[in-house]
């Protein structure tokens, strides 16, 4: 079985990701300059597509960084206790940063991400995400560029994975419900 056979249907469709980063982008072009450069930092694994396209859109100068979050639970949701699995090389004291996501589901995940940094004593802490799911939301988080927000459903591509695959189909996809269910 081919990984297409798993995809039900493709909620965004390359093109469309195309758009909708450039807009992001557009928002962040208008905010950011060289002056005070800020650091994006993306979260792995997810947001390392999103990151790849964003940077290419922006036209001030920045700085790029990782970190790797992992949430305990490895279903299809998030469990709420958060880990950090690799931290960031850079010192984020007295910078701007801009936490960069490939989805806000429970929040859970940049909650943790956002008083970590704050306990770093950054200068400013905004939050880029490709996908925004606000109807699953367990704590409230600020979400400063959103590039879509969907329904309910599980996504993958782009970077967001069932099982770790799945991560690099081209656009956003719904998985066939009987792909994850057999493993419940
Ligand atoms: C995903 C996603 C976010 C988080 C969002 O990461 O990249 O970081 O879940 O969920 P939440 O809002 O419910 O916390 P995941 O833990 O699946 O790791 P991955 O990016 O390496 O796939």
């Amino acid at each position: 079985m081919s990984m297409l056979d798993d995809v039900q249907r493709v909620l965004i469709s390359e093109e469309e990701l195309h758009t909708r980063i450039g807009a992001v982008a557009g928002e962040m072009n208008a905010v950011y300059s060289d002056e005070d450069f800020p650091i994006l930092v993306c979260i792995l694994k997810g947001a390392f597509m999103f990151l790849a396209d964003l940077t290419r859109h922006l036209t001030f100068r920045h700085e790029l960084d990782f970190m790797e979050i992992s949430s305990y639970g490895k279903g299809t949701t998030s469990s709420g206790a958060v880990r950090i699995l690799l931290d960031l090389a850079a010192n984020i004291e007295g910078r701007h940063v801009v936490v960069v996501e490939d989805i806000v589901d429970t929040g859970h995940t940049l909650d943790y991400i956002l008083r970590n940094f704050a306990s770093r004593n950054p200068a400013s802490v905004r939050v880029a995400t490709l996908l925004n799911k606000p109807s699953r939301r367990e704590v409230e988080v600020p979400v400063d560029y959103s590039g879509c927000e969907i329904p309910n459903e599980f996504v993958i591509g782009y970077g967001l994975d069932y099982a770790e695959q799945y991560r690099n189909l081209p656009f956003i996809g719904v998985l066939k419900p009987e792909v994850y269910e057999q493993e419940l």
